[in-house]
């Protein structure tokens, strides 16, 4: 069965549980996933229940999706997701994306766990991400275009929505949050940076370093998607600092600002006009 079916399949179970039509898709990143509990769900659905969906097999992600509200707001929400250094296709990463697509979501918000590859940043800033640079070695759209989604040479001249990203950068302001904003690099992983690769990450304009969003990112602008991405900076990247990164540091920051993820993300829905 080609993707557009797959995709006809997962959409139908969705639909055989709800008909809410969402207009924004989110995506929650390591340790962010408490989101959901400002969110009126209207109904949650486990990935390993969703035809042609993997469930994460990274702890911290928690695997579901859920269909509600966030004030007037309906959202789709991807609590966990899959990584390519998983062992999964990129197209698998990207299917969860395309399947918000099907459902209806214009805009696109992403956020992961990323190293901060500024030395002045602090584990547990917030960075919105401007653009992005590719360092994963391919692409989700690699192989055939499915001219249903989208066109075989996607522009990717705006990945991120401008007036997204201002709209994410007044909400921080009007919260008195500080927050960075710049370029995110996204690595294939699993292995975290070696210093001299954060060096060259740094030499090449990134401003944070992680393993996810690219895939989604590119295949929801070939959707033709309104796409934004917040990276939350867990960690200094390898060799900013003396110690050792391990992912439970990266968890257990991202954890440390559940509230104040969630209040700017619920303040950020909050200014989307239902
Ligand atoms: N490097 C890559 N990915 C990450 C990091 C990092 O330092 N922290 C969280 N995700």
């Amino acid at each position: 069965m080609g993707v557009i079916e797959n995709l006809q399949e997962t959409t139908a179970y969705i639909r055989s549980k709800s008909s809410l039509k969402p207009k924004v898709g989110v995506v929650l990143g390591s340790g962010l996933g408490a989101f959901v509990k400002n969110v009126q769900i209207e109904c949650s659905i486990p990935y390993a229940e969703l035809p042609h969906f993997f469930p994460p097999t990274v702890e911290g992600h928690q695997g579901r999706l859920i269909l509600g509200h966030v004030g007037s707001l309906p959202v789709a929400i991807l609590q966990g997701r899959v990584h390519y250094y998983e062992g999964h296709p990129m197209d698998a990463v990207a299917y969860p994306v395309r399947a918000l697509s099907m459902l209806g979501i214009e805009i696109l918000m992403l956020t992961n766990s990323a190293g901060g590859l500024d030395a002045n940043m602090s584990p547990g800033d917030f960075m919105i991400i401007d653009d992005h640079i590719n360092l994963m070695g391919q692409n989700p759209l690699m192989g055939p275009n499915i001219k249903n989604l989208g066109p075989r040479f996607p522009d990717m001249t705006e990945a991120y929505d401008k007036k997204l990203r201002v709209l994410m950068a007044e909400t921080f302001d009007g919260l008195k949050q500080k927050y960075w904003h710049g370029i995110y690099c996204g690595v294939s992983g699993p292995t975290y940076e070696t210093p001299a690769e954060v060096r060259f990450l740094q030499m090449i304009g990134g401003k944070a370093v992680g393993m996810s969003t690219v895939p989604e990112s590119i295949a929801a602008n070939h959707l033709g998607l309104r796409v934004c991405a917040l990276s939350c900076v867990t960690n200094l990247a390898a060799g900013l600092t003396d110690h050792k990164l391990s992912h439970d540091e990266v968890t257990e920051r991202a954890a440390a600002v559940e509230e104040s993820f969630c209040k700017f993300l619920g303040a950020f829905l909050g200014r989307i006009e239902a």
